[in-house]
Formats: C-alpha cells, structure tokens, sequence
C-alpha cells in the first residue's frame, strides 16, 4: 500500500462498497467511514432529502467537503458514494490521500442488489438498467483512473473478499 494512505473503497451503487467496508473494518480493526452516513450525519437529513432539498448540486457540494475532511488525515478506511469520483478534485484527493480500491459490478448484480431500494434518488425512476448502463459508461473511466487496485468480490462472501482484499494490501 502507498505510504501514509487511507484506504478507499470506490465503485458504482450496489457494488458491495459500504459491505465490504464493514468486514474490512472487523478485520482490520478500523472504524469504517461511509461517505454517505458521514454527509447525512453533518447534514442532519438522507441523500434522498438532500437531493429534494438543494438538487444533486447541493449533496455533490458536501459530499466533496466530506471526503477531503476523512482523508485530510492518515489511516482511515472509507466507503465512498458511486458519485465521488464526479468531482475532478475529489479525483486528485483520492490519488494523492488514498490507497484506492475499485470494486467493479454488472448491470444484472446491481439491479438485484438494489431491487426495494428506495434510498438513492438517481434510481427513482422506472428505467433503472438504463440509468445504471449510462452512469457506468460515464463512470467506470474515473473508477479505473484513480484506482489503485480492481478488485472483484463476484462470488464472493463479504468476509471472504475482506480476507483476500486484506491479503493484498
Ligand atoms: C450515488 C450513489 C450513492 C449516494 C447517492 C448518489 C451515485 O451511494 O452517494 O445516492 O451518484 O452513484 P452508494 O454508491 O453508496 O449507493
């Protein structure tokens, strides 16, 4: 792992992101950091209140304050929001600030995952596979951009993966 990093887990909605933080976290005896539980935290409402309330604009706006605050120090363990790496600054905080971990997700899983999934305002709308198949093609080059490792949990049981992802820090 880089130096005096935090380590961050990036990847889409429904990629297992905040889930396999948490086994990280057992494992590795760290406190898990969720990007989005921080800004609803500091914010005192959900995403999806915050996206009614002062549009995408308005959660990205935190969403950037509060990454830059969790990586300002050494040693944290974060789960980001599939939106972070939006942001280009908040791309160059995450190379400079984080040992980086993308995890990658098809279309198929996520839909699955998220299936009742009422929380996330960008798929509050019927034609989620679109959504999703448009964000991927936007997004998987800023994943794969600050990256330092992809690593795929398919298969795999969140325990299962934190042992392997453990392994290869
Ligand atoms: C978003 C992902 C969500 C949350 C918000 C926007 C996105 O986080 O930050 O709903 O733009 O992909 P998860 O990736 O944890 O679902």
């Amino acid at each position: 792992m880089k130096p005096a990093a935090n380590l961050v887990l990036v990847g889409p909605m429904g990629a297992g992101k905040t889930t396999l933080g948490h086994a990280l976290a057992e494992r590795l005896g760290l406190h898990l950091h969720d990007l989005d539980r921080a800004v609803e935290l500091a914010a005192g409402a959900s995403v999806a209140d915050l996206f009614a309330r002062e549009g995408e604009a308005g959660f990205r706006t935190r969403e950037k304050a509060k990454l830059a605050e969790l990586l300002a120090g050494d040693g944290a363990l974060v789960a980001t929001g599939g939106g972070a790496v939006l942001d280009a600054d908040n791309r160059r905080i995450l190379r400079a600030r984080g040992f980086v971990v993308y995890l990658p997700v098809d279309v198929a899983t996520q839909l699955a995952r998220l299936a009742g999934d009422h929380t996330r305002p960008l798929l509050a709308r019927p034609d989620r596979e679109q959504v999703l198949q448009d964000l991927a093609a936007l997004r998987t080059p800023l994943y794969r951009e600050v990256a330092d490792l992809v690593f795929d949990t398919t298969g795999l049981a969140a325990e299962d993966a934190a042992a392997q992802l453990a392994d290869r820090l």
